[in-house]
């Protein structure tokens, strides 16, 4: 067997399926949607393997303990071999909630308002604990899943959650070949300077703790290289985007994920979905259709999006009555306060616009708030502007769906700060998201551009996403382990 061949052993906190109880009470897997889960099964069915997960519904749990924690799942191409890791509820809500959501996620979006928060405290240093106490499990459970593997595997861990388990699984297995991903952007040194040192710290060695990083875009691994020059004992070459620590080297890579394009044009193709476009297009009238398609979430600007599109209103009162923006919300992170805050300024937000500008044969804003992959990609195919306007956006799929599902040479307003701009940026019209006002003048360039330019630009971006499949990016990252294992090997 070559390395290349060498099985999978896949680590991230959520996992390909969560298992739910149906109308008799039965527990069923239902697949989780998103292009890391689908990008991920690719990898698997190529190379066999098995992958790590953690716990996150009742029903996951029930089945972790009932089958021992290992099962195998009859996926669309082929088994996949799950372990769902079994943590308590409590220990599970400090890592996953406290800090894998509460800080992780917040330092590398830019979230926090300076001012007055974060306060690190008391409350802090037991999220921590139990965040490094999950993370040795994890890379616990993954040194066996890999001693059960036919041939030496290689492995890959996913995302903020799991930081600390290249480092881990270092000390475990001292010779393994170890890639981590990153799949939100990374904050840059000085934000990072936000953290307790401590935690600083321990997240930027648990990270070289890999062999390689990976990450969506070049300003987020030139982002990791800036804050690893602050770690003692660190050598960082950023012209090879390279660092040496303990005689070993990490070596920094740009993979940007992409989606499954073939799947989104089966799916938008279904009777189901062309049932939910006709309904749309009743819905729509005689309007040009401004979309949007997010998680419920902080970093998508989705307030700012209205306060643009109320903006776009008031300059061009020619557009009244001819334009209608629907906004698929689904709802995501209830659990956390900042998150259920948000959701009512969301709502408020697209209230006051069509309060202000609404008549009584014209609603401008709708918010369909729900979880419905399916109307998506119904919507997808209907709009003549897609809004995707985040923060701060690791890499942003909705910019790829949109313009592979759309037929009417729809065109991306697309935020500069998303790891998708650096794709697709060429044929989008860019925004910076915190610019309420150039918001709302591309909301109207992108509404009025000539029919030639916006076939133009919507050939591109799906040129652009298909020269992409999404099996190359896991494939990239098992070249990259493989050149690490042959550097190893010469040493
Ligand atoms: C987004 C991010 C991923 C992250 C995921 C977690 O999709 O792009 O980086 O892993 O959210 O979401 P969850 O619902 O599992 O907390």
């Amino acid at each position: 067997m070559t390395r290349r061949q060498a099985p999978v052993v896949i680590a991230s906190n959520r996992g390909p399926v969560a298992f739910e109880p149906d109308e008799r009470g039965v527990l069923r897997p239902h697949r989780g949607s998103g292009g890391l889960v689908t990008a991920l099964i690719g990898a698997m069915q190529r190379t066999g393997g098995h992958w790590l997960a953690a716990a996150m519904t009742d029903g996951d749990r029930e089945i972790a303990r009932r089958e021992g924690g290992r099962m195998t799942i009859e996926g669309e191409a082929g088994p996949i071999h799950l372990r769902f890791l079994d943590l308590e509820p409590e220990l599970y809500d400090r890592y996953y909630n406290g800090v894998a959501n509460g800080m992780l996620w917040f330092v590398h979006h830019y979230l926090w308002d300076t001012v007055r928060s974060p306060v690190f405290d008391e409350g802090t240093e037991e999220s921590w604990q139990a965040y490094v106490e999950v993370n040795r499990r994890f890379a616990e459970a993954l040194a066996e899943e890999g001693d059960r593997a036919p041939a030496e595997p290689v492995y890959l861990v996913q995302d903020y959650h799991l930081c600390l388990v290249p480092r881990f699984l270092r000390d475990l297995r001292p010779g393994a070949l170890i890639a981590h991903f990153s799949h939100t952007p990374i904050a840059g040194p000085t934000y990072m300077r936000i953290l307790p040192i401590r935690i600083r710290e321990a997240l930027l060695r648990g990270l070289l703790g890999a062999d390689v990083l990976g990450f969506h875009s070049p300003a987020w691994a030139e982002n990791f290289l800036m804050s690893a020059r602050g770690v003692s004992g660190v050598r960082v070459d950023l012209p090879r985007s390279r660092i040496t620590l303990e005689g070993r080297e990490v070596a920094v890579r740009v993979h940007p994920i992409s989606i499954d394009a073939a799947a989104i044009r089966r799916l938008a193709a279904t009777p189901e979905a062309q049932a939910l476009r006709r309904d749309l297009l009743r819905w729509r009238g005689d309007a040009q259709l401004l979309l949007r398609v997010d998680r419920l979430e902080l970093t998508k600007n989705i307030v700012r999006g209205f306060l643009a599109f109320g903006e776009f209103l008031r300059r061009s009162p020619e557009w009244r009555g001819r334009v209608r923006f629907l906004a698929l919300l689904s709802p995501s992170r209830q659990d956390l306060p900042e998150y259920r805050a948000y959701a009512e300024e969301c709502l408020a937000a697209a209230e006051r616009v069509n309060r202000t500008y609404g008549t009584a044969s014209w609603i401008p804003v709708e918010v369909r708030l729900r979880d419905d992959y399916l109307g998506a990609i119904a919507a997808y195919g209907l709009y003549d502007v897609l809004l995707v306007n985040p923060v701060f956006d690791g890499m942003n799929l909705v910019a790829m769906e949109g313009p592979i599902a759309n037929r009417r040479h729809g065109v991306l307003v697309l935020s500069r700060n998303a790891g998708a701009f650096g794709r697709l940026g060429r044929y989008a019209l860019g925004v910076n998201p915190f610019d309420v006002r150039e918001t709302a003048e591309r909301i109207g360039e992108a509404l009025a551009l000539p029919e030639h330019e916006r076939r133009r630009r919507a050939r591109g971006l799906s040129r652009l996403v298909l020269a992409n499949p999404p099996e190359r990016w896991v494939g990239s990252q098992l070249e990259d382990l493989e050149r690490a294992r042959r550097r190893r090997a010469a040493r």
